[in-house]
């Protein structure tokens, strides 16, 4: 019989608020959820980073539902999506359609899921879309996304030809070794949880992509 993982994660994650953003109702891995046993069926052992909530994605959330004015009408990528968060605060805060990126198939599962879980609609980019060129967006949310130095590096590539492309990027981090400093501006911070970090409280930044100094103004965000 073929594996559900939807039905997995319903069977064993609870359905609760979600810290410093309680709007939003996710899918949430408990010590009994066992989700060991989902690495063991993809065949390879992959952190289900979609089962928690990162600091970035809590500061890009709350900031998202805080200045809904930021993503009303327009339409989103949330890149490096994990478990929806902040792609489901884009689509409560008013924007007109949510792009997911996420390279996990279970991710994929837990977003439908948490989207269904807020009454709320989310695409599926198809392929890895880093790869590609940017989809019809306008603005593209990144939180989270520069945890290791080869993932980052991958993302501020594709990120460079949003801009370039005149596409608007705000990026969410609780400030992890591989982020682009040089590049971003901040225009928020938050306290927030980190899964990252055991649970501890940490501060958090919602920052503005800026392009290389010599390819002209951010898009407006
Ligand atoms: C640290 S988690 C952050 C998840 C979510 N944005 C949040 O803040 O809660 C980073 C996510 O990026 C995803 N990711 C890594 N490489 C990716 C790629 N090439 N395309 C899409 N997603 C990717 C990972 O699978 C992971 O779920």
């Amino acid at each position: 019989m073929q594996f559900d993982s939807s039905q997995f994660i319903r069977d064993n994650m609870r359905v609760a608020p979600v810290p410093s953003v309680p709007e939003i109702r996710l899918y949430t891995a408990t010590p009994a959820s066992g989700l060991r046993r989902l690495a063991e069926k993809g065949g390879k052992q992959r952190p289900p980073y979609w089962a928690y909530q990162w600091a970035g994605g809590l500061a890009l959330a709350r900031y998202i539902l805080d200045h809904p004015e930021t993503v009303a009408g327009r339409r989103v990528l949330d890149l490096g999506a994990g478990s929806g968060l902040v792609g489901i605060a884009a689509a409560k805060a008013g924007a007109s359609a949510i792009v997911a990126a996420e390279s996990d198939r279970y991710a994929h599962a837990a977003i439908r899921l948490n989207a269904s879980e807020n009454g709320i609609a989310i695409d599926r980019a198809e392929g890895d879309v880093l790869a590609g060129p940017p989809p019809a967006v306008d603005l593209v949310l990144a939180g989270d996304v520069f945890y290791c130095k080869d993932v980052a590096a991958r993302m501020l590539v594709f990120l460079d030809r949003c801009l370039a492309a005149r596409i608007a990027v705000l990026v969410g981090d609780p400030g992890r070794p591989p982020l682009p400093r040089a590049r971003l501006r901040a225009i928020a911070d938050y306290m927030v949880t980190d899964v990252g970090d055991g649970g501890a409280r940490t501060p958090a930044w919602v920052y503005v992509l800026e392009p290389p100094a010599d390819r002209g103004d951010a898009p407006t965000v």
